[in-house]
């Protein structure tokens, strides 16, 4: 006996470009551009650190985080978007936001909304643990589409009233992946707004908060308490893995209402798997410095800066606002990948992979998602083999 409830999944993304791709030869040398795995160096103290802390490994580490590892991360809040939070209360480590969007959808996802089955929302496209996260909870998932037409952000006051009373969770990324596209104040405003009057809570995904060009994206916790907002509409999530190029130490944080995070944590209790005491001191120092940050979004400003010279000739290439992905527009997603890889050996990931079918199609089927993670010469190599190879050597 197996749960119905995952039966339909298709499979993740990456072992369906393995299938997609693996069963033809690449046509030159491989370029990967498919996952999001920084490759930048990690900041160069976090050897030291961890070994200093090496005898941490021998005990149980707190479930609720340090308080030294809560406090970092508050500090960085108040730096980051000036708000105070009590470290204490209001933060929670995580190992990586994955699993911390994931459960806060097992600890706060009510059974009912109104009465009736809750209803999760979700951007279409979006990051696969959203989707999965409703599902667990038995909550159905409402895809919204952010496409081109949407300013490739959800446009969630389009949702008829009666679906935004059932809601009890929404998604949201900004900066999004895959897209790339910022969430302005004025969106977070409107959508708190939104969760105001219709009692749902909004999961902002933030993880790409630090790789921007000019302007630091508005978050989500910040908005909420300019506007007064209840401090448990909003739980964000950061991460160190994109912001610090540490993707392998699993470290972030969720934050937000006292009753929210206090929840979080009772179940992490019972469930949870805490993030080992070395590592915790590695975060902690981590999260306290912003030179390397700055430092990482110089290199990702190179690397904006290469995109848009090799594809401005390219009709619909639109830049990103943030993040480390280009959204490409294709004719057919899976045609181009294979193309790519069997012409030229650049792997790239279709875009309907990241994204689910519904009525008005696949909002993923005409895009490429590519990954500008790569060191800077191969990363321009695979741009402009991808723009010869695909788009007719437009210049
Ligand atoms: C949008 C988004 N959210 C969350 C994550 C998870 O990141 P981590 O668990 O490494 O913090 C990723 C990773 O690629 C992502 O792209």
């Amino acid at each position: 006996m197996f749960p119905e409830r995952f039966s339909n999944l298709p499979a993740y993304a990456f072992p369906r470009l393995r299938a997609l791709l693996d069963h033809h030869q690449p046509g030159g040398e491989v370029i990967h551009m498919t996952i999001g795995e920084p490759k930048h160096a990690m900041p160069d103290w976090v050897a030291d650190t961890l070994a200093q802390h090496v005898d941490g490994f021998a005990k149980y580490p707190p479930n609720d985080g340090t308080p030294e590892l809560q406090q970092a991360i508050a500090d960085w809040v108040q730096l980051r978007y000036g708000v105070d939070i009590a470290a204490e209360k209001q933060v929670l480590p995580l190992n990586g936001t994955r699993e911390g969007l994931y459960n806060a959808a097992m600890a706060l996802c009510p059974e009912t909304k109104n009465g009736q089955r809750p209803k999760v929302l979700v951007p279409n496209p979006f990051y696969q643990v959203y989707m999965i996260a409703a599902i667990s909870v038995s909550a159905e998932p409402v895809f919204v589409p952010a496409t081109a037409e949407t300013g490739h952000l959800p446009d969630f006051s389009s949702l008829p009233a009666d679906v935004l009373d059932q809601t009890a969770i929404a998604y949201m990324c900004s900066p999004s992946n895959p897209q790339g596209a910022v969430a302005s104040y004025d969106y977070w405003a409107e959508l708190i707004h939104l969760a105001e009057k219709h009692d749902f809570k909004i999961f902002a995904d933030e993880c790409y908060s630090e790789i921007y060009r000019d302007t630091p994206p508005a978050g989500a916790l910040q908005v909420a308490r300019d506007l007064g907002a209840s401090p448990e509409r909003v739980v964000i999530f950061h991460s160190l893995s994109k912001r610090s190029n540490l993707p392998g130490l699993r470290s972030g944080f969720a934050a937000g209402g006292p009753e929210s995070i206090h929840r979080m944590k009772q179940l992490r209790a019972y469930a949870g798997a805490p993030l080992p005491l070395p590592l915790q001191r590695v975060a902690e120092t981590v999260w306290a410095d912003e030179s390397h940050v700055i430092e990482n979004r110089h290199l990702y400003a190179e690397k904006y800066a290469i995109a848009d010279r090799v594809f401005s000739a390219v009709a619909g290439y639109e830049s990103p606002q943030a993040g480390f992905f280009l959204w490409l527009p294709v004719p057919n997603d899976e045609q181009a990948a294979v193309k790519l890889w069997k012409e030229t050996g650049v792997r790239v990931l279709p875009g309907s992979y990241l994204a689910r079918d519904t009525d008005a199609g696949n909002p993923g089927k005409t895009y490429i998602r590519v990954a500008m993670v790569a060191p800077k010469s191969d990363m321009q190599r695979g741009l402009e083999t991808i723009r010869d190879c695909l788009y007719g050597q437009a210049r």
